[in-house]
C-alpha cells in the first residue's frame, strides 16, 4: 500500500501509559482521499492510536508519516499545522465564546494541497448550527457540541482528520447527519480516520477497515469483508 498515493503511514507503533504498554505496533496506511474506520472492542487501543498519531501521548516506537516525513513524536501544534486535524471524543470548545467565534477559532490556512473550508459550509451542513451561531458554546447541547469540535477542526484546512466516536451519545438524527458530513467530507477530497463504535455507519463512510485488538491491527480490509467475516465479527468486533 505504500507508494505515490500514500498521506499518512502508521508503522510499528507503540505507546505506554506509564508502565502499561497499550500499542504494541500498530500498522496501517491512509491513502489521498479515502476513509478508514478503526474498530474493535473497548480498550483495543483506537483512541490511543489516534493520541499517538497525534503526540498527544508520545510513541514508544515506531514511526508515523505524513506525505513521507516522519513526524512521530513532534508536537501535536506542529502535526496540526502539518495537516492532521483531531476531534477528541471529549468536545474541545470554549463555553464562554460564541458559536462563531469558535468556528473563526479554527481557521487556519493550511497545506497548500488541503481541501478548503469555509464557516458557511458548516452552516450549511449544520443549520443548528448557524441558528445559534450567537449562542455561548457551553450553552449548546452535547450533540451540537459535537457538530463544532468538528467543525472547528476542519476549518483548519486538513489533509487528514483523526475523528473519535463522533456519534456517541447523539440522538438518532443527529447521527445521521454527522455520517452525512463525514461521506461529504471524503467527497470534497480529505482523508479520514474514524474510531466510530457504531458498526453500521463506520461500514457505511469507510473505504477500508482496519479492525485492531490486543494493541495492534488484527485485520485490513472493505466493509465487505468484514460484514461477511461472522469469525472476525465473533473475535474481535463481539456482535
Ligand atoms: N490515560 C490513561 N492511563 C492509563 N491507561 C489508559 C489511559 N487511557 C487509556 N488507557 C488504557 O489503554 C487501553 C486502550 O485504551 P483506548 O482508550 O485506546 O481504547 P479504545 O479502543 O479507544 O476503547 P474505548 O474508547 O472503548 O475505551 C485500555 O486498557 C485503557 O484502559
Ligand atoms: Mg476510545
Amino acid at each position: 500500500m505504500s507508494g505515490q498515493n500514500e498521506l499518512l503511514s502508521v508503522e510499528g507503533l507503540h505507546a505506554h501509559y506509564g508502565k502499561s504498554h497499550i500499542l504494541h505496533g500498530v500498522d496501517f496506511q491512509v491513502t489521498h482521499n479515502e476513509v478508514v474506520s478503526l474498530l474493535g472492542r473497548n480498550g483495543s487501543g483506537r483512541s490511543t492510536t489516534l493520541k499517538a498519531i497525534m503526540g498527544i501521548v508520545p510513541p514508544t516506537r515506531g514511526r508515523v508519516r505524513l506525505l513521507n516525513r516522519d513526524i512521530a513524536g513532534a508536537r501535536p501544534s506542529t502535526i496540526c499545522r502539518n495537516g492532521i486535524a483531531y476531534v477528541p471524543e471529549e468536545r474541545e470548545i470554549f463555553v464562554n465564546l460564541t458559536v462563531d467565534e469558535n468556528l473563526r477559532m479554527g481557521e487556519q490556512r493550511g497545506t497548500v494541497d488541503a481541501p478548503k473550508w469555509t464557516v458557511e459550509q458548516m452552516f450549511d451542513y449544520f443549520p443548528r448550527l448557524k441558528e445559534r451561531r450567537n449562542t455561548k458554546a457551553g450553552n449548546l447541547s452535547g450533540g451540537e457540541q459535537q457538530m463544532l469540535t468538528m467543525c472547528r477542526s476542519l476549518l483548519g484546512n486538513p489533509l487528514v482528520i483523526l475523528i473519535d466516536e463522533p456519534t456517541e451519545g447523539l440522538a438518532p438524527k443527529i447521527v445521521a447527519v454527522v455520517g452525512e458530513a463525514i461521506a461529504d467530507i471524503h467527497r470534497r477530497g480529505a482523508s479520514v480516520v474514524l474510531v466510530e463504535q457504531k458498526l453500521a455507519i463506520a461500514l457505511k463512510v469507510a473505504s477500508r477497515v482496519c479492525v485492531m485488538g490486543h494493541g495492534r491491527v488484527v485485520f485490513e480490509g472493505t466493509p465487505d469483508q468484514v460484514t461477511s467475516n461472522t469469525q472476525l465479527l465473533k473475535d474481535w468486533l463481539a456482535v
